[in-house]
């Protein structure tokens, strides 16, 4: 276990020498690890109460970080052991920092009011909490999840109670939502194309911008109030989520008349005012955040009485779900109305290419789809283990190959299989469900012929060949091609 800088911290506009992140997920572990790579002479120490996954931080093989990001064991090769500390000791860090982040996990609630809708903020009041019990002399805390709006409300009233007449404890609250992209996430945290700091008070404010000033162009680093910045998160996953379903949905309209959905985004994404971003038809939206962001901004509008508000952002979930529930029948019409005991080859588990994070897959509720008809799935992703599928499938992977499939055989169930290959041999169709490139790079003519004819292609991110596909005597259906 890495050890943490001692000694209390200094008094309020004090420079900041030491940081304490709580949560050493996908946004703490990478954006610690960019600010301790640009800031040398600031400690960096990122806690968690999860012991796993501090020592998979700590693992001397960098191939054995518990987050898959390209270029993260590069940045962490670095500085881990020099400014770039992680460690289950999380009192102690907090009792040394100068500046605390908050970076836990706030999932959608499942029980209880605003259940299915609401944002989960225990994780986030017992850091408040701990923050409050463990803090030295005077701390800025930082806001780095994502929020509802109006919570560092919450997260003061926590502090402020802590505060004491003595004043031996202050605190300043900040909220400073992380805009990375998973699969991105260095490249996004090395060049943001804005990192946004909500406060009120000048003097924190300055504080963090000069942390970000290292790297970060001045004119990149916005400031708003407290509210503003909690909102615009949510804004900001809303709209980009928005942008997915319509492509979809648009995507669903060419399947049916002939249109081209890539032709049509090329033709409305040179608008400048549309831009050419986002604008793929795929499986829909995943990650831990669209859905859950959005929800919550559903919760929020209704909340507020603004239920024709609530309403317009639910349908951007609901076009979400519907996606993919289409692609599964889609799967089942095509293979003659059955799939049941068949074999199907799962290209891409992860939620989007180059990460190993599977939450909210557009993959999990299509292969669930698939195998409550019967199929048996043999799913290949280049970085999702078994142990994570068996978890989000809610089923263990089924014993060794089970010899061809018979007619009515048996209930659905899945196998991990080691390459796209294997997946497909015997095979009645493949689904491409995550863009990895490697699934670019498919040799078809090699596939088709190991797989069970007549079978299939259905690409679910428009990225494969589909002219070798069709060539080697696959039937091929492309995500938004009529
Ligand atoms: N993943 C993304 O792409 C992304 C992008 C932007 C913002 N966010 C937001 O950032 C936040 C974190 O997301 P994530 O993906 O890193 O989550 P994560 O689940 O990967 O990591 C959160 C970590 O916090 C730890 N934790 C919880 N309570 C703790 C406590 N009291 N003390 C120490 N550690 C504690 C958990 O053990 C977990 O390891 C969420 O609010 C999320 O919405 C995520």
């Amino acid at each position: 276990m890495s050890s943490t800088p001692a000694g209390p911290t200094p008094a309020k506009g004090g420079p900041i020498r030491s940081i304490c992140c709580l949560g050493a997920g996908y946004v703490g572990g990478p954006t610690m690890a960019v600010i301790a790579d640009h800031c040398p002479a600031i400690q960096v120490t990122v806690v968690d109460l999860n012991e796993a996954r501090i020592a998979a931080w700590n693992d001397q093989d960098l191939a054995c970080l518990p987050v898959y990001e390209p270029g993260l064991d590069a940045v962490v090769g670095r500085c881990r052991g020099r400014n770039l500390h992680f460690t289950t000791a999380v009192e102690a860090a907090i009792a040394s920092a100068d500046m605390v982040f908050l970076s836990v996990n706030t999932p959608t609630k499942t029980r209880g009011i605003g259940a299915g809708q609401a944002s989960d903020l225990r994780w986030i009041e017992a850091s408040a909490r701990q923050v409050a019990a463990c803090a030295q002399g005077h701390t800025i805390v930082v806001e780095k999840s994502t929020l509802p709006v109006r919570t560092a409300e919450t997260v003061k009233a926590i502090l402020t109670a802590a505060q004491g007449a003595g004043g031996q404890k202050t605190f300043s609250v900040l909220s400073n939502p992380e805009f990375l992209a998973e699969g991105t996430a260095i490249s996004d945290l090395e060049k943001p194309d804005r990192v946004l700091i909500g406060g009120e008070e000048p003097e924190a404010i300055d504080a963090l911008a000069a942390i970000y000033g290292h790297w970060v162009p001045a004119e990149r680093i916005l400031r708003t109030n407290l509210w503003s910045s909690e909102l615009s998160k949510l804004t900001a996953n809303a709209f980009l989520a928005q942008r997915i379903s319509s492509i979809n949905a648009i995507g669903a309209l060419c399947e049916a008349t002939g249109a081209d959905v890539r032709e049509v985004a090329k033709a409305i994404g040179s608008d400048s005012r549309i831009g050419s971003k986002f604008l793929s038809a795929g499986p829909g939206f995943g990650g831990s955040c669209f859905q859950k962001d959005i929800l919550n901004l559903v919760y929020l509008c209704g909340h507020y009485g603004l239920q024709e508000v609530a309403n317009y952002w639910q349908q951007v979930v609901e076009l979400n779900s519907w996606q993919q529930h289409r692609i599964a029948n889609l799967v089942v019409r095509s293979l003659f109305g059955t799939v049941t005991g068949k074999r199907l080859a799962v290209l891409g588990f992860a939620f989007k290419g180059d990460t190993n994070d599977t939450r909210e897959s557009p993959a999990i509720r299509i292969c669930l789809d698939l195998i409550e008809e019967g199929a048996h799935l043999a799913i290949y992703d280049p970085k999702v283990a078994s142990a994570q599928i068996t978890a989000d499938l809610g089923q263990a992977e089924a014993g060794q190959d089970q010899g061809p499939p018979q007619p009515g055989q048996g209930e659905g169930r899945w196998q991990l299989a080691p390459s796209a290959r294997e997946a497909a041999s015997g095979a009645d169709a493949v689904l491409i469900l995550t863009e990895w490139r490697e699934f670019q790079q498919i040799d078809w003519a090699g596939l088709a012929a190991s797989m069970r004819q007549p079978a299939w292609l259905f690409d679910g991110r428009a990225i494969a060949d589909t002219a070798a596909a069709r060539a080697a005597g696959l039937n091929v259906w492309t995500v938004g091609e009529g």
